[in-house]
């Protein structure tokens, strides 16, 4: 008896679908060359003890987050006394939430109690690795960044203890923002990733597909072209490659083929909403509020005053209360921090660098109908307003 939800027994393509999502740490890697300088950072601190703290930076895509995670696995398989922490600062984004994670407290706890068990559990040599940097505010960054500058002069740190750090993020000037005397001690060495070119995005893909489609399912060719797009048209960032190739795959298994066929550029337009809804739907509702009126806004009008007179009365027909004038600004400085907007201007407004004129960097169109979908009232209330 067939039913309504019945799987496919056997596929003809996809044999794990589990190697297509982002945050899959592929067992064969390809190995991109400025890795060598991280791992050779990170060989002389396992052998000798010296840290050389490091500022790795590139474009979204690039392999930042996975190759650290690729090196992190690497050095708990080879069984090194070492202890590797891993944070990211979209989440943990205050120096008391970051020493938190790594303390591995989930729920908010008397910082005192965060204090004396992160110097506690930070012992013999540790790698920290805090990722998405960009996206702590400049004075936490500051302050994390003090800490682990002084590491072995702060007078609670257990004996032994020397800490690595190793910092991730989008924008090649954020270790510009620490103070000099900050920035002078901790002197990371800087790590640029750039985008990978079409030769590259093939190799990726390759080693995915091997891993994760049947053999005979897809083709050099098919991932040729996949690459050249992505290359071309995506700025090298793997995340398009990597949906497009999943979107053909999914799409050919389900129309009963044996390999991969399809219509390439399609998929990369799907693969470029699944990237967008990812991003949107790690937002707070102020940050989708805030990034929705800049899109409702006239494209020649987009000014700070009329994206926040267009939030308050976005606010009212989504029955949320807005934030106050100094938050709507912090919220606009994070968006900029996650590359959802880009902010410009000279006249002095608010907190932090002086803004006058915010303009989204995200498809327009579906951003609008996401978050109408997330806030009822909003559709209605602005098509009358
Ligand atoms: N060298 C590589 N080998 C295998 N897979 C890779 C490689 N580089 C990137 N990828 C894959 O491409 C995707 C994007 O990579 P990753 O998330 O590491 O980029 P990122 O530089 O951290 O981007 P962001 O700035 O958006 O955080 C991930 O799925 C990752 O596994
Ligand atoms: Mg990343």
């Amino acid at each position: 008896m067939t039913t309504l939800l019945d799987f496919f027994e056997d596929t003809n393509i996809i044999k794990n679908g589990e190697v297509f999502d982002l945050r899959y740490v592929p067992r064969h890697f390809y190995i991109r060359k400025e890795m060598h300088r991280i791992a050779e950072n990170i060989k002389m601190f396992i052998k000798y003890g010296i840290p050389e703290h490091i500022y790795l930076s590139g474009k979204p895509g690039s392999g930042k987050t996975a190759s650290i995670k690729y090196l992190q696995r690497e050095a708990e398989m080879r069984g090194f006394n070492l202890g590797f922490y891993y944070v990211s600062g979209r989440e943990y984004n205050t120096k008391y939430k970051i020493m938190a994670r790594i303390c591995g407290f989930e729920r908010s706890i008397d910082p005192n109690k965060v204090h004396d068990e992160f110097f506690r559990r930070v012992k013999g040599k540790a790698i920290i690795v805090l990722d998405e940097a960009d996206l702590v505010s400049p004075r936490e960054l500051n302050d994390v960044c003090f800490m682990f500058s002084r590491w072995g002069e702060a007078v609670e740190v257990a004996n032994d203890s020397v800490v690595l750090l190793i910092l991730i993020g989008c924008n090649v000037n954020l270790t510009k923002s620490l103070e000099p005397s900050v920035f002078s001690s901790l002197h990371p060495k800087f790590v640029f990733y750039g985008s990978y070119k079409k030769e590259e995005l093939f190799e990726i893909l390759r080693l995915r597909a091997k891993e994760g489609l049947h053999d005979g399912g897809w083709s050099d060719e098919m991932l040729e072209e996949i690459a050249a797009v992505c290359a071309e048209e995506y700025l090298g960032d793997a995340r398009f490659a990597i949906l497009a190739l999943r979107e053909l795959a999914v799409n050919s298994e389900f129309r009963g083929l044996d390999r991969i066929e399809g219509d390439i550029e399609g998929a990369f337009v799907k693969a470029a909403e699944n990237v967008l809804i990812a991003t949107l739907s790690g937002l707070g509702s102020h940050e989708l509020l805030i990034l929705y009126s800049a899109c409702r806004t006239p494209e020649d009008d987009r000014t700070i005053g009329a994206i926040r007179r267009m939030y308050e009365f976005a606010c009212s027909c989504a029955g949320v209360k807005p934030v106050k004038k100094s938050k709507f600004y912090e919220v606009v400085h994070a968006l900029d921090r996650l590359n959802v907007v880009s902010t410009a201007g000279k006249a002095k407004a608010g907190r932090g660098r002086p803004l006058n004129y915010v303009m989204p960097l995200v498809d327009e169109d579906l951003t609008i109908r996401y978050v109408e979908g997330m806030f009822d009232g909003l559709r209605k209330g602005l098509s009358w307003g």
